[in-house]
């Protein structure tokens, strides 16, 4: 039964997409959270965070996760076209955030030597750690069809998004 008191059924209220990035950062953090809250299910929150995330920030073709399995990256939940169902790390964009536990910008995907191209879509890329206590879970990804999309704040905004969904899942997450 639906608990009035979380913020589902994702009502998309919060963020418009317009906004100032901080603006639109902030919203999307105190709905993810609400969002996310009392749900102890790892798939079901990563979905409902990727649905979040892809229906919130502008201009994206794909959002979504993978996650550590011994030496590489399981594709998770995610919104967007099918993707490459394993990456070993440092393969990639997402093998290179992976294996350096950092967030890896791209303004031009094709600029970026081992770029693996899941959508020809996509043009640019914002790969985020996720880490638990310095134990690497996995990494959210975000592509965009457009060049150059992401920046600093993005980057800054996408970080405190992570935390969010890490402090939610973590605790639920096999070790
Ligand atoms: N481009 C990524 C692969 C994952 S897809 O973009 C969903 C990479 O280079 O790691």
């Amino acid at each position: 039964m639906h608990d009035a008191g979380r913020s589902t059924p994702w009502t998309g209220q919060g963020p418009t997409g317009v906004g100032p990035k901080a603006t639109l950062y902030h919203d999307l953090a105190v709905e993810l959270d609400g969002l996310l809250t009392g749900e102890t299910d790892l798939t079901a929150n990563a979905a409902n965070a990727a649905a979040a995330i892809y229906h919130s920030l502008p201009d994206l073709n794909w959002a979504g996760f993978y996650f550590l399995h011994g030496k590489e990256l399981v594709l998770g939940p995610f919104q967007g076209k099918p993707a490459c169902a394993r990456i070993p790390l440092p393969r990639g964009v997402c093998g290179t955030a992976a294996a350096e536990r950092r967030s890896v910008l791209v303004g031009n995907v094709e600029a970026f030597p081992g770029h693996i191209a899941c959508d020809s879509a996509s043009r640019s890329e914002l790969v985020i750690p996720m880490l638990a206590d310095g134990r690497l879970l996995g990494v959210l990804d975000l592509d965009s069809p457009s060049l150059g999309r992401f920046d600093e704040q993005d980057q800054v905004g996408c970080e405190a998004l992570v935390a969010i969904i890490v402090r939610h899942i973590a605790p639920f997450m096999l070790s």
